[in-house]
């Protein structure tokens, strides 16, 4: 492991130490600030000539500052030698824009793919990207994770009969089934409309709810809309009991409120993709850690092995 180096921005230290130590590594000294008039400042301040280097930095809120410091370190480490970087990306902000959906529109996935590229990424790392055809935006290889086993382990725990995966909107069928198929759940889905950025509807409900206990799942909760939506509809079905396991908690705007409003939810699980500030702490918020699931893809990946057990 003396070829390995692992290193981080601003986003999320704790994520990276825990990864570290995972690893049994010291997270690797870089100076990442800024200059006077808000321009990211690096220094590398370590010699990574010929190493195998993996940078953590989920680009998440504020994720223009965090894409940035990633670019700008991957830059860094290039001229520097390193001899492969792994951008190391747990939750990869701007993947909503996947597509020319209406005239006019960007798609923020793809120029991030181009971005991380021309920085000088040799791969990419990352978890439960927003659509995982994201992947085929870059043209360097992709190892992307799953976060299911980690809430698996925890539902299987509080061992939940008459159980049933709930997927807020067509776009996380997929990830709905692979929970139902590893906790012996039914399947649901809601017919979810968004009449804007911060409001999501929910229309129906296809599948049968009623009496049951509900896991939605997603991959991301932003206002906490989609969310709150689909319980208020769960709710009028009839479901009992409401947990949510969403895997990145970016939590912006109304969220904390709309989850303190609501009633009928239980629990909602995150990962810790993102670090949860002080402000967004709340006790139906659960976090599970991913650390162990990235230490070990780092290690496989530096090892040439493969990765595919991680997605079982
Ligand atoms: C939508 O396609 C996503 O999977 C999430 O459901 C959505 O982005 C969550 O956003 P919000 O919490 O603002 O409703």
């Amino acid at each position: 492991m003396d070829k390995l180096a692992v290193f981080s921005g601003n986003a999320h230290r704790e994520l990276a130490n825990s990864i570290c130590a995972g690893l049994n590594v010291k997270l690797q000294d870089a100076f990442v600030s800024k200059f006077s008039e808000g321009e990211i400042r690096v220094k590398i301040n370590e010699n990574v000539r010929g190493k195998d280097v993996f940078v953590v930095q989920p680009t998440c809120p504020p994720s223009n500052d965090n894409l940035m410091e990633l670019l700008i370190m991957i830059d860094a480490l290039r001229r520097a030698s390193a001899q492969r970087i792994t951008a190391v990306i747990p939750y990869f902000g701007y993947a909503r824009q996947d597509r020319k959906d209406q005239p006019r529109v960007p798609i923020t996935a793809k120029l991030v793919a181009n971005l991380l590229t021309t920085a000088g990424a040799n791969r990419v790392l990352t978890m439960d990207l927003h659509a995982g055809q994201i992947q085929g935006f870059f043209d360097i290889p992709v190892d992307h994770l799953f976060s299911v086993g980690v809430f698996v382990d925890y539902f299987s725990k509080m061992n939940i009969k008459d159980l049933v995966a709930v997927s807020p909107d067509v776009g996380s069928i997929k990830m709905a089934r692979a929970y139902a198929k590893r906790v012996s759940a039914g399947l649901a889905i809601i017919d979810k409309r968004r009449v804007s950025p911060e409001k999501a509807e929910a229309m129906h409900i296809l599948g049968d709810v009623e009496g049951k206990n509900v896991i939605i799942v997603d991959d991301l909760i932003s206002t906490g809309s989609s969310l709150i939506e689909a319980v208020i509809a769960l709710k009028k079905a009839k479901a009992k009991a409401i947990y949510a396991a969403i895997t990145h908690g970016v939590l912006s705007g109304p969220a904390i409120e709309r989850i303190d409003k609501c009633d009928g939810l239980e629990k909602l699980l995150i990962s810790d993709s993102i670090p949860l500030t002080a402000e967004k702490k709340h006790p139906k918020i659960v976090v599970l850690s991913v650390a162990t699931l990235l230490a070990e893809a780092i290690k496989r990946i530096h090892n040439e092995e493969s990765v595919s057990c991680l997605f079982d």
